[in-house]
């Protein structure tokens, strides 16, 4: 792992690990359930390996509690999940779901995507999804935002000829913020997004008034 992928050397992380207690469901899900979906960081160089069957990947980065992402697996048996995520109650909480519903396309690792997304091989995701990342509202704060020009062009490299990037978020500046960006890069280009699941977040920021922006780009270059 060289310097630029190691998180542990990035200048500043997206997140802040927030203490809290693990319920009883969390506990267990993280103990008993999490080695049945563990995704095995030995499988980054050839993902399709970790799940039962060959089938088009998409990436999740911050899926907070995974309801909305066991849904969506849950309703697309012929794609694979991989999700990450650093909060492991959120972890945790996925797993008793994934359980409930016998998903059998869903992996997951309680990591920072910078120690996943540079390993992947190139062109290896149908779709990568970054539902309402931390909107880090202070000025002071932007730098550590998740969807910087760094992680575009690494996304660009990972995704499929046709793999579709989506983002959504509640926060309007940011939202700005990534449309200025992926006008500045011109490896992608916006298109419809596709169609997604509520999230726990999201729904919070409607209940607040927020307006939510999806934006979804595919690759120019379609190789
Ligand atoms: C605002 S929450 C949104 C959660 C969920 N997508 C939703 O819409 O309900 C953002 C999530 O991204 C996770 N996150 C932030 N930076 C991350 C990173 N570098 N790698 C993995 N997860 C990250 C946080 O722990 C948090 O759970």
């Amino acid at each position: 792992m060289n310097r630029e992928q190691d998180p542990a050397s990035r200048p500043l992380r997206s997140y802040v690990i927030r203490q809290g207690r693990l319920s009883k469901g969390q506990k267990r899900g993280l103990l008993d359930v999490l080695p049945q979906f563990q995704f095995p960081e030995s499988s980054l160089s050839s993902p399709q390996q970790a799940f039962k069957n060959e089938q088009p990947l998409i990436l999740e980065i911050g899926f907070g509690m995974g309801d909305s992402l066991a849904e969506m697996a849950a309703a697309a048996p012929g794609h694979n999940f991989l999700g990450l995520e650093v909060h492991a109650p959120g972890v945790g909480h996925l797993m008793i779901e994934a359980e409930r519903l016998h998903l059998e396309n869903l992996r997951v690792m309680n990591v920072d995507v910078w120690s996943v997304l540079p390993h992947l091989p190139t062109h290896s995701l149908a779709g990568l999804q970054v539902f309402f990342p931390d909107p880090w509202h202070k000025k002071r704060h932007h730098k550590r935002r998740l969807v910087n020009s760094d992680f575009l062009k690494t996304a660009a490299l990972k995704l499929q000829g046709d793999g579709v990037l989506h983002i959504a978020t509640d926060w309007q500046p940011y939202a700005e913020q990534i449309i200025e960006l992926i006008e500045t890069q011109s490896d992608l280009e916006f298109c419809t997004p596709p169609a997604r699941v509520q999230t726990k977040y999201e729904r919070r920021g409607l209940r607040l008034g927020h307006d939510v922006t999806d934006i979804a780009v595919t690759k120019t270059a379609k190789h």
